[in-house]
């Protein structure tokens, strides 16, 4: 399944190649693949290809403190029932939470969001002192300016991997954002317009 993998595809794993940033190397201004081993660099840099918005996920632990993390692993599944997927590392600090938790709420970010996205993909106790927020269903803080929420009640988890799959079912969906964070070879894009 596509959405396990996209986690191995964020920037901060991804050790600098110089060749990543030969704007030259193909029209597409990333260099070509040559057909090769598979190798978890190549994987990982070919996985950043595929664009992706930014989320935030959210939980509450069983102390009731709030949890959450940037995730761009998040993905539809099914529209009757209404279920939608993500993925975690099965190392996170977070990882007990959210296989306790009754529900989790994925926050679709919105273009000016950028500062929230990085200070969620970096392990810390005061990731919850920016941004507005709100309690959701089972306590899963919803964030304020988001393009779309979910509110998910947990459905199952699964270990894949070096991660688990979590599949929820859409309770609520809020958002108030037109403007969406975009993901893409390791940078934070926006869109330009229709075409
Ligand atoms: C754009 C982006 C997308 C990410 N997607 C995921 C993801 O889908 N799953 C995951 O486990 N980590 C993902 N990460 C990494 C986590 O945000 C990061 O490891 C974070 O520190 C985890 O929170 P924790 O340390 O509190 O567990 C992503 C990071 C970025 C920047």
């Amino acid at each position: 399944m596509s959405a396990t993998h996209r986690p191995d595809a964020r920037a901060e794993d991804v050790p600098r190649d110089s060749t990543l940033d030969d704007a030259s190397a193909s029209p597409g201004g990333l260099p070509e693949f040559q057909p090769r081993e598979l190798g978890s660099d190549e994987l990982r840099q070919a996985l950043g290809r595929f664009v992706t918005g930014v989320t935030i996920v959210t939980c509450r632990d069983d102390g009731g403190r709030a949890v959450g993390l940037t995730a761009n692993s998040f993905n539809a599944l099914s529209l009757d029932p209404p279920l939608v997927l993500w993925s975690l590392r099965s190392a996170s600090a977070s990882i007990a939470a959210f296989t306790a938790a009754s529900h989790f709420a994925v926050n679709v970010l919105a273009a000016d969001q950028v500062e929230l996205s990085r200070r969620f993909a970096r392990p810390s106790s005061a990731k919850f002192d920016a941004g507005e927020w709100t309690d959701g269903q089972g306590g899963a803080p919803l964030l304020a300016g988001c393009v779309a929420v979910f509110e998910c009640r947990r459905r199952s988890h699964h270990a894949a991997g070096d991660h688990v799959l979590f599949i929820g079912e859409v309770e609520r969906i809020g958002g108030s954002a037109s403007t969406p964070l975009v993901y893409h070879a390791g940078h934070y894009r926006t869109l330009s317009g229709p075409q």
